[in-house]
This record gives structure tokens, sequence and C-alpha cells, in this order.
């Protein structure tokens, strides 16, 4: 390649620094190429697919529920973060960013891949728990079924973290950019995402679904790498404040408030992830483990969270004792209202058959069968 072709003014993507040094985001790229390829049919032929079948149908009713609701969530999520990878690719082409192309060839990377992991959970859902998955909540409509509405909710978070990344697309500030990938890379990937992996390993002792564990394990090495990436973009900025280029002053408190506004959020999935646990292993802990549990939750949440801010980002505003304490009083505080696993349980059912209702009342006036809408 020509040298002055690959030179700053000329963005272009790979390693064009003199000295061979190799940019981060490329790698990440280059990498996804090599291993991130992982194909969704091969994995499919080669799977114990019967097996899951079969231990579908001896699980309980209340452990199908809880299996089907998560396979739900995985592939409404997956599809999420797919089609929002449009707006992450646009969103890193911003004067506030360095070497821009190779940040583009990241998130395309991710975007193919997210698309994978939407691949492989669409054809679970389809394949072995046929009408048993049910559209989560949010807006619009997902594989030709609407999604519940989430108005009654009281945190939104899906549509800020929707109205954050179209502003980001739209100004391509630092700040901007930062909450959006906070919101990206740090929660639903960083966070909320690995927290689910390792919770479902610990389910999977239970009711052993091994095609989607198998699935699971290539998805999280992927997942891995779209981690990485994001907590780099975050600090990049973040060096640039402490540079003290002006347009980047305050980039780190921008992403600490995200953090506050995201706790509530992982005190949620915390008691989620406990009363799932005690649904398919069918027995409800006693006052006391249950605080063990609790306390458990608190420390995965925790240490992920350090990782990432403490470690990585070394956010000189970062807290630990004092998001720690804040995860434990909301933990508290949504135990006061939604006390125990079978109000849990009746949340999911409710949610199913208002899904069915939705899809009967669709399938009547012709919405599903119309074509283009799966
Ligand atoms: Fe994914
Ligand atoms: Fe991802």
């Amino acid at each position: 390649m020509d040298e002055t072709y690959a030179d700053a003014n000329n963005p272009t993507y790979g390693a064009r620094f003199p000295g061979g040094h190799q940019d981060k985001f490329f790698e990440l790229y280059q990498k996804g190429v090599e291993i991130g390829t992982w194909d969704v049919e091969a994995l499919i032929a080669d799977a114990p697919v019967q097996q899951d079948k079969t231990e579908w149908k001896r699980m309980t009713d209340e452990q199908q529920l809880v299996w089907s609701n998560l396979v739900a969530r995985f592939l409404d999520g997956e599809q999420n973060v797919a089609i929002d990878a449009t707006k992450l690719v646009q969103m890193v082409d911003s004067p506030y960013i360095d070497d821009s192309a190779n940040k583009e060839a990241f998130y395309t990377g991710l975007q193919f891949e997210e698309v994978k992991h939407t691949q492989f959970c669409a054809w679970y859902a389809e394949n072995v728990v046929p009408d048993q998955v049910f559209p989560t909540i949010g807006k619009g409509s997902r594989h030709g079924l609407s999604r519940l509405d989430d108005s009654s909710k009281a945190d939104h978070f899906s549509e800020r973290i929707e109205d954050i990344l179209n502003t980001a697309v739209y100004t391509k500030q630092p700040h901007d950019i930062a909450r959006a990938a906070t919101n990206y890379g740090i929660f639903t990937e960083g966070v909320r995402a690995r927290v689910r992996y390792s919770h479902m390993k610990e389910m999977a002792e239970e009711t052993d679904l091994r095609t989607w564990l198998t699935a699971i394990e290539e998805i999280s090495t992927d997942e891995g790498r779209h981690i990485t990436g994001q907590v780099e973009l975050i600090k990049e900025l973040v060096e640039k404040e402490k540079d003290g280029i002006a347009d980047y002053q305050g980039v780190s408190d921008t992403v600490l408030t995200q953090l506050q506004d995201a706790v509530k959020l992982l005190a949620k999935g915390a008691l989620g992830s406990i009363f799932q646990m005690q649904i398919v292993k069918d027995e409800r802990l006693a006052d006391e483990e249950f605080d063990d549990q609790v306390d458990h939750h608190v420390k995965l949440r925790m240490r992920y969270l350090n990782d990432i801010f403490r470690e990585t980002l070394a956010l000189p505003g970062y807290d630990d004792d004092n998001i720690e304490l804040q995860l434990r009083a909301a933990i508290d505080e949504i135990r006061g209202s939604v006390p125990d696993t079978e109000a849990f349980l009746a949340t999911i059912e409710h949610n199913r058959s208002a899904a069915q209702d939705l899809r009967e009342y669709e399938d009547g006036i012709g919405l599903a069968s119309r074509p283009g809408n799966r």
C-alpha cells in the first residue's frame, strides 16, 4: 500500500501506523474475522438437538415458563443489538474519535455477529420450544409478533438507551458517544449479558439444554470482544479528558451518571436470577439462604463493574462501596414490591397470556400472516 495513502488524514482500515503498531479496534475486528465466523447452520447440524427436545418435554410447566421467557429475552436482545449496531457504526464516524474507520470495522463485525446470535435464537425458538416463546416487552414487533407495551413500567430502560443512541448518532459529541457506549458496552453486554451466561450455566445443572448452552458458549466468546472494544472506546474518551482537551471534560462524570441510572435495573436482574433458580430447582429458599443468594448476586455484578470501572477505565470518581450500597438498597426496595418467586412467576405467566391474546388477535385480523412479517 502506498504510504502516503495510509496517512492519518486518509482514514483507512488496518495497521497503518509506523513501526507496525496494531490498532486495537482493527485487531478485534480481525480476530472476529478469524474466530467469530462460527456457523450457526453447522452448529445446529452437529448439535444434540433431540436431547434438548427431550429435556424440554421432561421439564415441569414452571421450568418451561422460565426457560421460554429466557429464550424470548435472548432472541429479542440479540436482535435489538443487531439492529442498533447500524447506528453504532454511524456513531463512531465522528470527528471526536481517532481512527474512526477502525472503529467502524469493529462495529460492523459486531453487527454481523449479533445477526448470527439472532439467527441461532430464532432457530431455537422455532424448532425446540415452538409456541412456547412469547414476545417480550418493548416497542414495535419482532418475529411477526407485536411486543407487549411497557408503558406501565417505571424504568423504560430500553427506550432510554435507544434515545441516547439516536442522540449520539445525531450529535457525534464525546459525551453522547460515552453514554451510548456505556449502555451497550458496559451494562447490556459487560454486565447483564455476562451475568445471564453464568446464571444459565448454573440453571443447566438442573435443566440440561445442551444445544442452547453450546451456542451460548460460542456467543459469549463473541461478546467478550464486543465488551473489550466498547470499553476501549470509552477509555479513549476518558484519556482525552485526562489530557485536558476541552471537548472531553466531564466525560467520566457522564459515564458514572449512566451507572447510577442502571443500578435499579441491575437490582431487578439480581432478584430475577434468584427467583428463576428457585423455580428451576423447584425449591424455595429460607430467608437466610435467600440473603446469601442476594449477596452472591451482588458480588457477581460488582466484580464485573469493578473490572471495567476500576481496573480498565480507572475512573477516579468510581466509588465501588457506594455503588454496592445503592445496589443492595435497590434490591431491598424491590423486594418490598415484588416480594417472592410466586409473584415473579405470576408476572411471566401474565406476560405469556397477554402475548397469547395479542397473537390470537393479530392472527384474527391477518397481521401475523402478512408477507415479510416473520
Ligand atoms: Fe449477541
Ligand atoms: Fe454483543
